[in-house]
């Protein structure tokens, strides 16, 4: 079979990382590259680490890019955990302007990850509706529907109790709060829980870095849709970025 191959990057708070991906098989071509988060994170700085890494690695075709915010017309709309200056940022142009002449996709984080999750990672995560969230200094999701994702859904903002479920159960949340495995999983469950309530889907799957741990605290979790640990882990991102501008999924 002919091999398919993307270029993916994934704008953490921390790093940014990016990587030839072979999309038959969903594994890195040749060593990731990663470089630190300038700080301040703004736009302009993040295009030019942008540019440094597909310069680094030689790549000279499409790029897919995620970030950790709502993506909407290829512009970002949202800044919970990044830099302010990110609200009504046509990422599109900015990032085209730093690699001109290519085909560039900007997607959510967590929807990277969930489009990833259901080609390359667990079977479960391609069949019916799955909702995948990514515990880390936020809670984020992807809603999709045998394989298909419904973009930007920010369900780690809901308001459960009298709470935000990121503020209260990310996993930024327990260790700053130094929180055990089993009281920081009853926070998880209460906003699973609520999640479920309303949204019901047939599986949740769980990333993010604390996804690794998985069996420290997802057997704790009380509810009574199953929940599994998602497989491609901290590949996710980059991998769905790399599917998204070779499949011109631009959200
Ligand atoms: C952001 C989401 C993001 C999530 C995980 C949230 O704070 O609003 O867009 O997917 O963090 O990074």
């Amino acid at each position: 079979m002919e091999q398919k191959i993307g270029f993916g990057i994934d704008v953490g708070g921390s790093g940014i990382k990016g990587a030839r991906v072979d999309l038959t098989t969903g594994e890195f071509i040749g060593d990731r590259i990663k470089i630190l988060t300038p700080d301040p994170a703004t736009p302009a700085a993040v295009a030019d680490t942008v540019r440094q890494i597909v310069e680094k690695a030689g790549w000279d075709g499409p790029v897919g890019i995620t970030l950790p915010s709502v993506v909407r017309e290829q512009t970002a709309l949202s800044a919970a955990n990044i830099d302010p200056s990110w609200i009504d940022t046509p990422v599109g142009e900015v990032f085209g302007d730093v690699l001109p002449g290519r085909e560039i996709s900007v997607l959510n984080d967590a929807d990277a990850a969930g489009i990833a999750e259901a080609r390359f990672g667990n079977p479960r995560a391609a069949r019916g509706s799955v909702i995948l969230l990514t515990f880390g200094t936020g809670i984020g999701s992807a809603f999709m529907v045998d394989g298909t994702l419904y973009p930007n859904t920010e369900i780690g903002h809901m308001i459960v109790g009298s709470k935000e479920a990121e503020k209260y159960a990310s996993s930024a949340v327990k260790k700053k709060k130094d929180l055990s495995y089993s009281t920081w999983a009853a926070r998880v469950t209460e906003i699973m829980a609520e999640y479920e309530r309303l949204f019901w889907p047939s599986l949740f799957i769980v990333g993010g870095g604390i996804s690794r741990k998985a069996d420290k605290w997802v057997p704790l979790l009380d509810i009574r849709t199953p929940v599994v640990a998602a497989e491609l882990r901290n590949r996710a991102g980059i991998v769905g970025a790399a599917m998204a501008v070779t499949d011109h999924i631009r959200p």
